[in-house]
């Protein structure tokens, strides 16, 4: 009996884990700047580059948070932080990844010729801030 009752403790730790993962998010700053500070600080190589900014693979991501504080134009929030005129860019960080998945490691991958649509659709971007 013990033994089914930590079977099923188990059961639920792990799917209450897996389930709605927090992660960090890229917003509308890093758009045609692309700093790429950040990457040089994540443990495991999630921040993939798109054509005119940068995306967080959140199944990828540790939620470590060491690439948030190096951003110049603070681009980068934890995803409960994002700004409200920035809030579509949580989904926009894990809708670019259709397609993709997870490749385990942006170097690899390089430059992925596209961004979401509501990258694609912006304006040229003044970097006034660097
Ligand atoms: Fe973009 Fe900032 Fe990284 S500008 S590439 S999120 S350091
Ligand atoms: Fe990478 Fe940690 Fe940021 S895993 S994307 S450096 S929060």
């Amino acid at each position: 009996m013990k033994q089914v009752i930590r079977e099923i403790l188990g059961t639920v730790a792990f799917a209450t884990r897996t389930e709605d993962p927090v992660t960090y998010v890229i917003a509308q700053p890093c758009v045609d700047l692309k700093d790429k500070a950040c990457i040089e600080e994540c443990p495991v190589d999630c921040i993939y580059e798109g054509q005119r900014m940068l995306y967080i693979q959140p199944d990828e991501c540790v939620d470590c948070g060491a690439c948030e504080p190096v951003c110049p134009v603070e681009a980068i929030y934890y995803e409960d932080d994002v700004p409200e005129q920035w809030s579509a860019y949580t989904a926009a960080n894990v809708e670019f990844f259709d397609g993709i998945g997870s490749p385990g490691g942006a170097s690899k991958v390089g430059l992925v010729p596209k961004d979401h649509p509501i990258v694609a659709a912006l304006p040229p971007q003044q970097s006034e801030e660097h």
